[in-house]
């Protein structure tokens, strides 16, 4: 099969909206598609908003910015995506919602040799291949957020995922997206988040035991280390509902105590203290 050219991308949140604006950016053809047509309006009303930044950043010029809006398609329907040749699912960190997903695409997707990956930051990719009837054909492509700023994307081939499916995966991170692309095992987190939910988690301990204020933890790192926002401020950046739930997948797959959520955040999440998707979170954004 040729390069990929049309891309479908399940959710238009965070992470699907930073996805599907890169993506069309490339200049592919790009359905999305949320559950309601609110969620889609909202993420609509994200990528435009991130891609009036990138006008007014002096990235990209007026006539580019309406040329990727007209590649997008945006709908609530997923039989909208038969004729893709590459979908990727970023709904919730939920295995159960993601295994749907995955379902659903084996049944309405065409191509015979699509691949369906995931944007999953620490859900096991071979569960999700083993929702599909074509498990050679599943694999993980992480992206990170914000993803039009950050280069990295995880390739996560499970023990069932084909050369081919992982070739032509690499082939759009790096050669149409221009990612750089690292390549993982399928272990809870791979290589970023496994690295980095501990240190999240940490700094969210650090405050709960009274040991400094959310400026000084934050402060100290972005000062003493040149981390570019300290750990609170990135974990409202990430989300805190998410950072929970991958740190339960991974608390899930190792037993280690470091992943295991802190009360503060779980807390946090049962309060709807998101961080700056709901406005506040270790910090008010309001
Ligand atoms: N969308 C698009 N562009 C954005 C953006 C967004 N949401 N936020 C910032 N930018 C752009 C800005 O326009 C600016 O672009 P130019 O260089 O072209 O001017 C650039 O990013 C820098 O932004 P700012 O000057 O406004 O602010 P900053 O220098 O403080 O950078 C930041 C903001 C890019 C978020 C930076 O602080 C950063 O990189 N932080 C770390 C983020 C990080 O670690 N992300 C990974 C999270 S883990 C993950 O995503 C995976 C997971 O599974 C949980």
């Amino acid at each position: 099969m040729s390069g990929i050219e049309r891309v479908g991308v399940v959710g238009c949140g965070l992470m699907g909206s930073g996805i599907a604006e890169v993506s069309a950016r490339a200049e592919l053809d790009v359905v999305v598609t949320e559950a309601s047509e609110d969620a889609l309006k909202a993420g609509q009303a994200r990528v435009e908003k991130s891609l009036a930044r990138a006008v007014r950043n002096g990235k990209l010029a007026g006539d580019e910015r309406d040329a990727a809006l007209a590649r997008i398609r945006f709908t609530t329907d997923l039989a909208d995506f038969a004729d893709r040749q590459l979908v990727i699912e970023a709904v919730a960190e939920n295995e159960q919602a993601k295994t749907e997903v995955f379902t659903s695409l084996d049944k309405i997707v065409t191509a015979p040799e699509a691949i369906f990956a995931s944007n999953t930051s620490s859900i096991p990719i071979m569960k999700l291949g083993m929702a599909t009837s074509r498990p050679q054909q599943v694999i993980g492509i992480h992206f990170f957020n914000p993803v039009p700023v950050l280069k990295l994307v995880e390739l996560v081939p499970s023990l069932l995922t084909g050369e081919d499916t992982k070739a032509r995966a690499q082939a759009f991170a790096q050669g149409k997206l221009g990612k750089q692309v690292i390549l993982s095992q399928d272990r809870a987190g791979f290589v970023v988040n496994a690295l980095l939910v501990p240190y999240l988690l940490s700094a969210i301990r650090m405050l709960e035991s009274g040991f400094a204020s959310p400026e000084d933890i934050d402060t100290g790192m972005v000062q003493g280390c040149a981390h570019p926002m300290g750990p609170l401020a990135l974990t409202d950046l990430i989300g805190l509902d998410t950072t929970k739930a991958i740190a339960e997948s991974m608390y899930a797959e190792f037993k280690e105590p470091l992943y295991s959520p802190p009360p503060l955040l779980l807390r946090m999440v049962d309060a709807g203290l998101l961080g700056k998707k709901s406005n506040r979170g270790f910090y008010d954004y309001s």
